[in-house]
């Protein structure tokens, strides 16, 4: 992790906004080829970024709009605090999803085909393991602009479920779940607001196809605006403003078998036209 002071301006041609580095980013991360994908804070603001190579070992990082009003940046140059460290190593080493790879053995389709929402759980404990691939699994997802504004409150305190599944009839199955997963998007960072519930949902399905590829079973508890379920998310879980809970997933060692039925219906397709 490097700390240093920048200098945040605009680029020579006026059109981009740029934070240049000090330093030789290559020899400091440890990097000598490739793109050097880098997160950290700017004047105490998380940013993730790539950085640009300007020849001579100097790099610089552009930022984007919500991130030079986040920082205060009015136009004018300006000296920033910042944080900086190469992406992978942020993230503790190898990434947990490497860990559990090898124990899905289901191919896709048939993990399509065979998830169902389970509601029923044995009271076997889900290992950190295999948590940590779950959530591999919803940052894997597709979001709008590869903004990635989703973040992942792991819950595994009973009384918090408990307290959770009582408010929300729709929720009841948190009592007896393993643990849950809560989806919040970050309006902070999210270029396009309107896609924040598309990317938390992409992300809640991802998991629960996860879920299901590990053994595991689970089901999507929906967090409905303006609902006091929603309230006592933001109180319980203490978010911060800006960020609003989309989903809730229940997880756990299933307990309860279901029948599949066909779900085709050749009257939902249309060709070219409705
Ligand atoms: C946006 C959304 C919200 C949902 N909310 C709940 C919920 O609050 N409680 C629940 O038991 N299931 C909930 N579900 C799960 C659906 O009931 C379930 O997916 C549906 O009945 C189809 O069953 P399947 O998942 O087994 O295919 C939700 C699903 C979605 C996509």
């Amino acid at each position: 992790m490097e700390q240093f002071e920048a200098l945040v301006k605009k680029d020579d041609a006026g059109r981009l906004t740029i934070l240049e580095l000090p330093f030789d980013a290559r020899a400091a991360f440890g990097k000598p080829r490739g793109t050097i994908h880098v997160c950290g804070r700017i004047n105490g603001t998380e940013y993730r970024g790539k950085l640009l190579a300007r020849g001579g070992g100097k790099f610089v990082m552009v930022l984007d709009k919500a991130l030079q009003k986040a920082i205060g940046f009015a136009g004018q140059a300006m000296s920033a605090a910042v944080t900086m460290a190469p992406e992978e190593e942020k993230a503790g080493g190898e990434s947990p999803e490497k860990a559990v790879d090898s124990r899905c053995g289901m191919d896709l389709l048939t993990a399509i085909k065979t998830r169902q929402s389970i509601r029923k759980f044995t009271e076997r404990p889900v290992s950190g393991e295999m948590v940590n691939a779950i959530l591999c699994a919803g940052m894997r997802a597709p979001t709008a602009k590869n903004k990635r504004p989703c973040h992942f409150i792991v819950i595994t305190d009973r009384q918090l479920l408990s307290t959770l599944a009582r408010q929300n009839t729709n929720a009841a199955m948190l009592e007896g779940a393993a643990g849950a997963i809560v989806v919040c998007g970050d309006k902070n960072r999210e270029g396009i607001k309107e896609f924040l519930c598309a990317d938390c949902a992409a992300a809640t399905q991802n998991m629960l196809l996860g879920i299901h590829g590990l053994g595991l079973g689970g089901v999507w508890c929906g967090v409905a605006p303006n609902s006091d379920w929603r309230k006592l998310l933001i109180g319980q879980l203490a978010l911060p403003p800006k960020v609003e809970p989309v989903s809730v997933i229940a997880f756990g060692w299933p307990d309860e078998t279901k029948e599949l039925c066909d779900r085709w219906e050749a009257a939902k397709v249309h060709c070219n036209r409705w």
